[in-house]
Protein backbone atom coordinates (compact mmCIF):
# COMPACT_ATOMS: atom_id res chain seq x y z
CA UNK A 1 0.00 0.00 0.00
CA UNK A 2 1.52 3.23 -1.09
CA UNK A 3 1.19 6.42 1.92
CA UNK A 4 -1.55 7.67 -0.48
CA UNK A 5 -3.75 5.11 1.03
CA UNK A 6 -3.61 5.19 4.90
CA UNK A 7 -5.10 4.66 8.18
CA UNK A 8 -5.78 7.63 9.98
CA UNK A 9 -7.43 6.23 13.74
CA UNK A 10 -8.59 3.33 12.17
CA UNK A 11 -10.31 4.74 9.28
CA UNK A 12 -8.62 4.16 5.84
CA UNK A 13 -8.15 7.50 3.97
CA UNK A 14 -7.12 8.30 0.28
CA UNK A 15 -5.27 11.24 0.45
CA UNK A 16 -7.06 13.47 2.70
CA UNK A 17 -10.65 12.12 2.52
CA UNK A 18 -11.91 8.69 4.84
CA UNK A 19 -12.96 6.15 2.05
CA UNK A 20 -16.84 6.09 4.81
CA UNK A 21 -17.20 9.75 3.34
CA UNK A 22 -16.77 8.83 -0.17
CA UNK A 23 -19.46 6.22 -0.20
CA UNK A 24 -21.54 8.24 1.40
CA UNK A 25 -21.26 10.88 -0.93
CA UNK A 26 -20.94 8.55 -4.11
CA UNK A 27 -22.80 5.10 -3.30
CA UNK A 28 -20.97 2.04 -3.57
CA UNK A 29 -19.42 -0.13 -5.98
CA UNK A 30 -16.75 3.03 -6.44
CA UNK A 31 -13.04 3.03 -7.89
CA UNK A 32 -11.61 5.59 -6.20
CA UNK A 33 -7.98 7.07 -7.55
CA UNK A 34 -5.36 9.48 -5.43
CA UNK A 35 -4.10 12.37 -8.14
CA UNK A 36 -0.90 12.27 -6.35
CA UNK A 37 -0.63 8.91 -6.71
CA UNK A 38 -0.69 9.19 -10.34
CA UNK A 39 1.36 12.17 -10.80
CA UNK A 40 3.87 10.86 -8.43
CA UNK A 41 4.17 7.35 -10.24
CA UNK A 42 4.36 9.14 -13.81
CA UNK A 43 7.26 12.20 -12.53
CA UNK A 44 9.30 8.93 -11.47
CA UNK A 45 9.16 7.48 -14.76
CA UNK A 46 9.90 10.70 -16.56
CA UNK A 47 12.89 11.56 -13.86
CA UNK A 48 14.13 7.53 -14.21
CA UNK A 49 14.84 8.28 -18.53
CA UNK A 50 15.56 11.97 -18.40
CA UNK A 51 19.52 11.23 -19.15
CA UNK A 52 17.96 10.51 -22.45
CA UNK A 53 14.96 11.63 -24.86
CA UNK A 54 12.71 9.51 -24.39
CA UNK A 55 8.69 9.67 -24.76
CA UNK A 56 6.48 7.96 -22.26
CA UNK A 57 2.67 6.71 -23.86
CA UNK A 58 0.58 5.55 -21.19
CA UNK A 59 -1.10 1.94 -22.17
CA UNK A 60 -4.80 3.32 -22.40
CA UNK A 61 -6.28 -0.24 -22.08
CA UNK A 62 -5.04 -0.07 -18.29
CA UNK A 63 -7.38 2.53 -17.30
CA UNK A 64 -9.00 5.10 -20.07
CA UNK A 65 -11.02 7.63 -17.87
CA UNK A 66 -10.55 10.72 -19.54
CA UNK A 67 -9.58 12.12 -15.85
CA UNK A 68 -6.97 10.13 -15.92
CA UNK A 69 -5.92 10.69 -19.46
CA UNK A 70 -5.79 14.08 -18.81
CA UNK A 71 -3.67 13.87 -16.09
CA UNK A 72 -0.90 12.13 -17.76
CA UNK A 73 -1.37 14.38 -21.01
CA UNK A 74 -1.17 17.81 -18.90
CA UNK A 75 2.11 15.99 -17.52
CA UNK A 76 3.47 15.21 -20.98
CA UNK A 77 2.53 11.76 -22.14
CA UNK A 78 2.03 10.42 -25.27
CA UNK A 79 -0.78 7.33 -25.27
CA UNK A 80 0.00 3.62 -26.51
CA UNK A 81 -3.62 3.16 -27.59
CA UNK A 82 -5.34 -0.39 -29.25
CA UNK A 83 -8.48 0.75 -30.97
CA UNK A 84 -9.98 4.02 -32.64
CA UNK A 85 -12.23 4.20 -29.66
CA UNK A 86 -8.70 4.88 -27.25
CA UNK A 87 -7.93 7.18 -29.88
CA UNK A 88 -10.76 9.16 -29.56
CA UNK A 89 -10.84 9.28 -25.89
CA UNK A 90 -7.25 10.16 -26.47
CA UNK A 91 -8.18 13.41 -28.28
CA UNK A 92 -11.55 14.13 -25.86
CA UNK A 93 -8.77 13.84 -23.16
CA UNK A 94 -6.38 16.74 -24.42
CA UNK A 95 -4.01 14.44 -25.59
CA UNK A 96 -1.85 15.16 -28.51
CA UNK A 97 -2.14 12.76 -31.55
CA UNK A 98 1.43 13.42 -32.46
CA UNK A 99 2.22 11.15 -29.28
CA UNK A 100 0.29 8.56 -29.90
CA UNK A 101 1.52 4.91 -31.06
CA UNK A 102 -1.16 2.65 -32.17
CA UNK A 103 -0.85 -0.99 -31.27
CA UNK A 104 -2.96 -4.19 -31.64
CA UNK A 105 -2.92 -7.34 -34.11
CA UNK A 106 -6.44 -6.09 -35.85
CA UNK A 107 -6.67 -3.11 -37.15
CA UNK A 108 -9.34 -2.06 -39.35
CA UNK A 109 -9.11 0.23 -42.08
CA UNK A 110 -11.13 2.43 -40.48
CA UNK A 111 -8.86 2.85 -37.62
CA UNK A 112 -6.28 3.49 -39.55
CA UNK A 113 -7.98 6.28 -41.74
CA UNK A 114 -8.90 7.84 -38.45
CA UNK A 115 -4.85 7.64 -36.98
CA UNK A 116 -3.73 9.20 -40.50
CA UNK A 117 -6.40 11.42 -40.31
CA UNK A 118 -5.38 12.68 -36.40
CA UNK A 119 -1.58 12.38 -37.11
CA UNK A 120 -0.28 9.94 -34.58
CA UNK A 121 3.36 9.20 -34.13
CA UNK A 122 3.39 6.08 -35.24
CA UNK A 123 1.38 2.35 -36.28
CA UNK A 124 3.18 -0.67 -34.90
CA UNK A 125 2.21 -2.76 -37.11
CA UNK A 126 2.05 -6.36 -36.40
CA UNK A 127 2.11 -8.41 -39.91
CA UNK A 128 3.05 -8.58 -43.46
CA UNK A 129 -0.94 -8.15 -44.25
CA UNK A 130 -1.64 -5.12 -41.98
CA UNK A 131 1.70 -3.39 -44.16
CA UNK A 132 0.12 -3.99 -47.23
CA UNK A 133 -3.54 -2.40 -45.81
CA UNK A 134 -2.12 0.25 -44.31
CA UNK A 135 0.00 1.07 -47.34
CA UNK A 136 -3.31 1.31 -49.45
CA UNK A 137 -5.38 3.13 -46.71
CA UNK A 138 -2.70 5.98 -46.58
CA UNK A 139 -2.33 5.61 -50.19
CA UNK A 140 -6.31 6.28 -50.75
CA UNK A 141 -5.90 9.40 -48.41
CA UNK A 142 -2.76 10.35 -50.12
CA UNK A 143 -0.51 10.36 -46.71
CA UNK A 144 2.48 8.25 -45.18
CA UNK A 145 1.90 6.85 -42.59
CA UNK A 146 4.91 6.22 -40.46
CA UNK A 147 5.53 2.43 -38.81
CA UNK A 148 7.00 0.79 -36.49
CA UNK A 149 7.44 -3.57 -36.74
CA UNK A 150 6.43 -4.91 -33.55
CA UNK A 151 8.84 -7.37 -33.29
CA UNK A 152 8.49 -10.50 -31.10
CA UNK A 153 11.92 -11.09 -29.44
CA UNK A 154 10.62 -14.80 -28.40
CA UNK A 155 11.69 -14.33 -24.81
CA UNK A 156 10.09 -15.43 -22.30
CA UNK A 157 8.35 -13.16 -19.90
CA UNK A 158 8.09 -15.55 -16.91
CA UNK A 159 4.05 -14.09 -16.11
CA UNK A 160 0.81 -15.10 -16.35
CA UNK A 161 0.66 -17.12 -19.51
CA UNK A 162 -3.12 -14.52 -20.22
CA UNK A 163 -0.85 -11.92 -20.14
CA UNK A 164 2.45 -13.23 -22.01
CA UNK A 165 2.96 -11.84 -25.26
CA UNK A 166 6.46 -12.09 -26.32
CA UNK A 167 6.51 -16.10 -26.78
CA UNK A 168 7.29 -17.70 -30.92
CA UNK A 169 3.51 -19.33 -30.24
CA UNK A 170 2.17 -15.87 -28.99
CA UNK A 171 -0.36 -14.10 -31.64
CA UNK A 172 1.60 -10.95 -31.01
CA UNK A 173 4.20 -9.12 -32.87
CA UNK A 174 6.06 -10.46 -36.12
CA UNK A 175 8.62 -13.34 -36.15
CA UNK A 176 12.20 -12.50 -35.36
CA UNK A 177 13.72 -13.95 -38.12
CA UNK A 178 10.80 -12.57 -40.39
CA UNK A 179 11.27 -8.93 -38.96
CA UNK A 180 14.44 -8.05 -41.65
CA UNK A 181 12.39 -9.38 -44.55
CA UNK A 182 8.92 -7.36 -43.64
CA UNK A 183 11.24 -4.36 -42.82
CA UNK A 184 12.57 -4.34 -46.54
CA UNK A 185 9.19 -4.49 -47.62
CA UNK A 186 7.74 -1.77 -45.97
CA UNK A 187 10.18 0.58 -46.70
CA UNK A 188 9.70 -0.55 -50.01
CA UNK A 189 6.14 0.34 -50.10
CA UNK A 190 5.74 3.95 -51.20
CA UNK A 191 2.86 5.58 -48.69
CA UNK A 192 4.73 4.13 -45.98
CA UNK A 193 7.85 5.69 -43.37
CA UNK A 194 9.65 3.32 -41.38
CA UNK A 195 10.58 5.04 -38.22
CA UNK A 196 10.81 2.61 -35.46
CA UNK A 197 11.00 -0.68 -34.31
CA UNK A 198 8.71 -2.17 -31.05
CA UNK A 199 8.51 -4.85 -28.92
CA UNK A 200 5.75 -6.00 -25.63
CA UNK A 201 7.20 -9.11 -24.23
CA UNK A 202 3.95 -9.23 -21.60
CA UNK A 203 2.28 -7.26 -18.23
CA UNK A 204 3.07 -7.90 -14.36
CA UNK A 205 6.96 -8.63 -15.26
CA UNK A 206 8.42 -8.63 -11.53
CA UNK A 207 12.01 -8.95 -12.86
CA UNK A 208 14.28 -6.90 -15.24
CA UNK A 209 16.14 -9.44 -17.22
CA UNK A 210 13.41 -10.48 -19.83
CA UNK A 211 13.24 -7.00 -20.85
CA UNK A 212 16.92 -6.80 -21.03
CA UNK A 213 17.17 -10.00 -22.95
CA UNK A 214 14.09 -8.22 -25.34
CA UNK A 215 15.88 -4.78 -25.53
CA UNK A 216 19.36 -6.90 -27.15
CA UNK A 217 17.33 -9.19 -29.43
CA UNK A 218 15.83 -5.48 -31.12
CA UNK A 219 19.20 -3.53 -30.51
CA UNK A 220 20.28 -6.80 -32.85
CA UNK A 221 17.79 -6.27 -35.59
CA UNK A 222 18.62 -1.79 -35.31
CA UNK A 223 22.00 -2.28 -36.10
CA UNK A 224 21.32 -5.02 -39.11
CA UNK A 225 18.63 -3.05 -40.51
CA UNK A 226 21.49 0.28 -40.32
CA UNK A 227 23.60 -2.11 -42.49
CA UNK A 228 20.88 -2.25 -45.15
CA UNK A 229 20.20 1.38 -44.93
CA UNK A 230 17.52 1.56 -42.79
CA UNK A 231 17.51 4.05 -40.06
CA UNK A 232 15.45 3.58 -37.75
CA UNK A 233 14.73 7.11 -35.44
CA UNK A 234 13.02 5.65 -32.35
CA UNK A 235 12.76 2.25 -30.34
CA UNK A 236 9.88 1.06 -28.41
CA UNK A 237 10.11 -0.99 -25.53
CA UNK A 238 6.41 -1.42 -24.90
CA UNK A 239 5.42 -1.55 -21.21
CA UNK A 240 5.07 -4.77 -18.47
CA UNK A 241 6.68 -3.14 -15.74
CA UNK A 242 4.76 -5.14 -12.61
CA UNK A 243 3.41 -4.28 -9.10
CA UNK A 244 3.22 -5.52 -6.12
CA UNK A 245 -0.03 -6.81 -5.36
CA UNK A 246 0.29 -9.21 -2.71
CA UNK A 247 4.68 -10.17 -1.88
CA UNK A 248 5.61 -9.63 -4.94
CA UNK A 249 9.14 -7.83 -5.58
CA UNK A 250 8.99 -6.09 -8.96
CA UNK A 251 11.84 -3.73 -9.60
CA UNK A 252 11.22 -0.17 -8.66
CA UNK A 253 10.59 2.23 -12.13
CA UNK A 254 14.17 3.59 -11.54
CA UNK A 255 15.65 0.20 -11.56
CA UNK A 256 13.82 -0.97 -14.80
CA UNK A 257 14.48 2.41 -16.50
CA UNK A 258 18.08 1.91 -15.22
CA UNK A 259 18.51 -1.25 -16.49
CA UNK A 260 16.91 -0.22 -19.78
CA UNK A 261 19.48 3.03 -20.25
CA UNK A 262 21.90 0.81 -19.39
CA UNK A 263 21.31 -1.58 -22.37
CA UNK A 264 20.97 1.89 -24.41
CA UNK A 265 24.04 3.27 -24.00
CA UNK A 266 25.42 5.13 -26.79
CA UNK A 267 22.47 4.88 -28.99
CA UNK A 268 21.00 7.93 -30.08
CA UNK A 269 17.17 6.93 -31.20
CA UNK A 270 14.48 8.38 -29.06
CA UNK A 271 13.34 5.86 -26.36
CA UNK A 272 9.96 5.01 -25.97
CA UNK A 273 7.54 3.33 -23.32
CA UNK A 274 4.28 2.09 -23.06
CA UNK A 275 3.78 1.40 -19.27
CA UNK A 276 0.24 1.07 -18.03
CA UNK A 277 0.07 -1.05 -14.78
CA UNK A 278 3.11 0.52 -13.00
CA UNK A 279 1.59 4.12 -13.68
CA UNK A 280 -1.95 3.46 -12.16
CA UNK A 281 -2.29 0.10 -10.87
CA UNK A 282 -1.95 0.98 -6.75
CA UNK A 283 -2.85 4.69 -7.33
CA UNK A 284 -6.91 3.45 -7.14
CA UNK A 285 -9.14 1.13 -5.04
CA UNK A 286 -12.50 -1.04 -5.65
CA UNK A 287 -14.98 0.28 -2.65
CA UNK A 288 -17.21 -1.89 -1.86
CA UNK A 289 -19.43 -2.82 0.68
CA UNK A 290 -21.09 -6.15 2.79
CA UNK A 291 -24.24 -6.95 1.62
CA UNK A 292 -24.98 -10.22 3.64
CA UNK A 293 -22.78 -12.59 5.82
CA UNK A 294 -23.74 -15.68 4.96
CA UNK A 295 -22.25 -18.41 7.21
CA UNK A 296 -21.67 -21.96 5.40
CA UNK A 297 -20.76 -25.18 6.71
CA UNK A 298 -17.43 -25.60 5.12
CA UNK A 299 -17.17 -21.78 3.88
CA UNK A 300 -18.52 -18.54 5.07
CA UNK A 301 -19.26 -15.45 2.51
CA UNK A 302 -19.02 -12.25 2.69
CA UNK A 303 -21.35 -11.02 -0.11
CA UNK A 304 -20.64 -7.62 -1.54
CA UNK A 305 -21.88 -5.32 -3.55
CA UNK A 306 -18.69 -5.11 -6.22
CA UNK A 307 -18.84 -8.37 -8.30
CA UNK A 308 -17.09 -9.49 -11.36
CA UNK A 309 -18.10 -7.79 -13.79
CA UNK A 310 -16.56 -4.28 -11.97
CA UNK A 311 -13.10 -6.41 -11.35
CA UNK A 312 -12.40 -9.24 -13.48
CA UNK A 313 -9.13 -10.39 -12.43
CA UNK A 314 -9.80 -12.69 -10.05
CA UNK A 315 -12.15 -14.35 -11.82
CA UNK A 316 -9.91 -14.13 -15.13
CA UNK A 317 -6.62 -14.98 -13.89
CA UNK A 318 -7.02 -15.96 -10.28
CA UNK A 319 -5.54 -12.87 -9.56
CA UNK A 320 -4.68 -11.35 -5.83
CA UNK A 321 -6.06 -8.73 -4.57
CA UNK A 322 -5.97 -7.44 -0.95
CA UNK A 323 -8.74 -6.59 1.04
CA UNK A 324 -8.92 -4.49 3.76
CA UNK A 325 -11.57 -3.05 5.99
CA UNK A 326 -12.46 0.35 5.71
CA UNK A 327 -13.24 0.72 9.15
CA UNK A 328 -10.91 -0.94 11.70
CA UNK A 329 -13.26 -1.48 14.60
CA UNK A 330 -14.77 -4.56 16.60
CA UNK A 331 -17.99 -5.96 15.16
CA UNK A 332 -20.88 -7.24 16.60
CA UNK A 333 -22.23 -10.20 15.07
CA UNK A 334 -25.90 -9.79 12.77
CA UNK A 335 -26.62 -13.34 13.25
CA UNK A 336 -27.11 -15.30 16.46
CA UNK A 337 -24.75 -17.80 17.16
CA UNK A 338 -21.96 -16.67 14.33
CA UNK A 339 -19.52 -16.40 14.61
CA UNK A 340 -19.06 -20.19 16.10
CA UNK A 341 -17.53 -20.41 19.37
CA UNK A 342 -14.62 -22.73 17.68
CA UNK A 343 -13.81 -20.42 14.88
CA UNK A 344 -13.71 -16.95 16.25
CA UNK A 345 -9.70 -15.98 15.69
CA UNK A 346 -8.91 -13.39 17.18
CA UNK A 347 -9.29 -12.11 21.22
CA UNK A 348 -12.41 -9.80 20.47
CA UNK A 349 -13.94 -13.26 18.67
CA UNK A 350 -15.29 -10.89 15.73
CA UNK A 351 -12.75 -12.05 12.68
CA UNK A 352 -13.06 -14.89 10.66
CA UNK A 353 -11.98 -16.57 7.65
CA UNK A 354 -14.47 -15.28 4.68
CA UNK A 355 -14.79 -16.02 0.80
CA UNK A 356 -15.37 -12.42 -0.46
CA UNK A 357 -17.87 -12.72 -3.39
CA UNK A 358 -19.82 -10.56 -5.46
CA UNK A 359 -23.90 -11.08 -6.32
CA UNK A 360 -23.00 -12.62 -9.87
CA UNK A 361 -25.09 -15.72 -10.42
CA UNK A 362 -21.08 -17.49 -11.38
CA UNK A 363 -19.19 -19.65 -9.02
CA UNK A 364 -16.31 -17.95 -10.32
CA UNK A 365 -17.81 -14.34 -9.49
CA UNK A 366 -14.98 -14.11 -6.33
CA UNK A 367 -12.79 -10.86 -5.41
CA UNK A 368 -10.98 -13.37 -2.51
CA UNK A 369 -10.71 -16.72 -1.29
CA UNK A 370 -10.47 -17.26 2.67
CA UNK A 371 -9.85 -13.53 3.89
CA UNK A 372 -9.84 -13.04 7.52
CA UNK A 373 -11.42 -9.85 8.50
CA UNK A 374 -13.65 -8.17 11.12
CA UNK A 375 -16.92 -7.18 9.48
CA UNK A 376 -20.59 -7.05 9.10
CA UNK A 377 -23.42 -6.52 7.29
CA UNK A 378 -23.17 -2.99 5.76
CA UNK A 379 -19.16 -2.61 6.89
CA UNK A 380 -17.27 -0.76 3.76
CA UNK A 381 -14.39 -3.27 2.17
CA UNK A 382 -11.39 -1.65 0.09
CA UNK A 383 -10.74 -3.44 -2.95
CA UNK A 384 -6.65 -2.43 -3.46
CA UNK A 385 -4.29 -2.07 -6.05
CA UNK A 386 -7.32 -2.06 -8.62
CA UNK A 387 -6.44 1.03 -10.59
CA UNK A 388 -5.03 -0.64 -14.07
CA UNK A 389 -7.29 -3.70 -15.65
CA UNK A 390 -10.00 -2.57 -13.18
CA UNK A 391 -12.62 -0.16 -14.93
CA UNK A 392 -11.22 -0.45 -17.91
CA UNK A 393 -12.44 -4.75 -18.20
CA UNK A 394 -15.28 -3.88 -16.26
CA UNK A 395 -18.97 -5.24 -18.25
CA UNK A 396 -22.57 -4.99 -17.85
CA UNK A 397 -22.80 -8.34 -17.13
CA UNK A 398 -26.81 -9.83 -15.05
CA UNK A 399 -27.30 -5.73 -16.06
CA UNK A 400 -25.62 -4.76 -13.46
CA UNK A 401 -24.58 -0.75 -14.20
CA UNK A 402 -20.90 -0.07 -13.90
CA UNK A 403 -19.81 1.83 -10.45
CA UNK A 404 -18.88 5.25 -10.05
CA UNK A 405 -15.38 6.86 -10.51
CA UNK A 406 -13.38 9.26 -8.13
CA UNK A 407 -10.33 10.86 -8.10
CA UNK A 408 -9.27 12.45 -4.88
CA UNK A 409 -7.09 15.64 -4.97
CA UNK A 410 -6.18 16.24 -1.38
CA UNK A 411 -9.33 16.77 0.51
CA UNK A 412 -11.25 16.91 -2.83
CA UNK A 413 -12.72 14.22 -4.46
CA UNK A 414 -13.89 14.62 -8.09
CA UNK A 415 -17.12 12.91 -9.89
CA UNK A 416 -14.90 11.44 -12.88
CA UNK A 417 -17.77 8.77 -14.28
CA UNK A 418 -21.34 8.78 -12.98
CA UNK A 419 -23.03 5.48 -12.14
CA UNK A 420 -24.28 3.97 -15.07
CA UNK A 421 -27.85 3.99 -14.57
CA UNK A 422 -30.07 1.10 -16.22
CA UNK A 423 -32.17 2.64 -18.34
CA UNK A 424 -28.49 3.42 -20.35
CA UNK A 425 -28.25 -0.43 -20.33
CA UNK A 426 -30.80 -1.16 -22.55
CA UNK A 427 -31.04 2.15 -24.48
CA UNK A 428 -29.83 1.27 -27.48
CA UNK A 429 -32.59 -2.52 -28.35
CA UNK A 430 -35.47 -2.38 -29.85
CA UNK A 431 -38.32 -5.04 -29.23
CA UNK A 432 -39.57 -6.31 -32.74
CA UNK A 433 -42.96 -6.98 -34.04
N1 LIG B 1 1.84 -2.11 -24.73
C1 LIG B 1 1.16 -3.11 -25.29
C2 LIG B 1 1.30 -3.36 -26.73
C3 LIG B 1 0.33 -3.92 -24.50
O1 LIG B 1 -0.34 -4.93 -25.06
C4 LIG B 1 0.21 -3.67 -23.11
C5 LIG B 1 -0.66 -4.48 -22.26
C6 LIG B 1 0.93 -2.58 -22.57
C7 LIG B 1 1.75 -1.83 -23.41
C8 LIG B 1 0.87 -2.19 -21.13
O2 LIG B 1 1.34 -3.18 -20.29
P1 LIG B 1 1.47 -2.89 -18.72
O3 LIG B 1 2.54 -1.85 -18.53
O4 LIG B 1 0.17 -2.40 -18.23
O5 LIG B 1 1.85 -4.20 -18.16
N2 LIG B 1 -5.69 -7.42 -18.32
C9 LIG B 1 -4.42 -7.89 -17.83
C10 LIG B 1 -3.26 -7.16 -18.45
C11 LIG B 1 -3.27 -7.20 -19.97
C12 LIG B 1 -2.13 -6.44 -20.57
C13 LIG B 1 -2.29 -6.29 -22.03
N3 LIG B 1 -1.28 -5.50 -22.68
C14 LIG B 1 -4.42 -7.79 -16.31
O6 LIG B 1 -5.43 -7.38 -15.74
O7 LIG B 1 -3.45 -8.17 -15.67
Amino acid sequence: MTHYFHYQNDQLFVEDIALTDIADRFGTPCYVYSRAALTDAYRQFSDALKAREHLICFAVKSNSNLAILNVFARMGAGFDIVSGGELQRVLAAGGAANKVVFSGVGKTAAEMRLALEAGILCFNVESAAELDRLNEVASSMEKIAPISLRVNPDVDAKTHPYISTGLKQNKFGVAYTEALALYRKAARLSHLRVTGIDCHIGSQLTETSPFIAAAEKVLALVDQLACEGIKLEHLDLGGGLGICYDDETPPSIAEYAQALLGTLQGRTERLIVEPGRVLVGNAGVLLTKVEYLKPGEEKHFAIVDAAMNDLMRPALYDAYHEILEVERKPVTSPLSNFPPEGERTNEKGDSLIYEVVGPICETGDFLGHAREMAVEQGSLLALMSAGAYGMSMSSNYNTRPRAAEVMVDGKTPHLIREREIVSQLFAAEKIIP
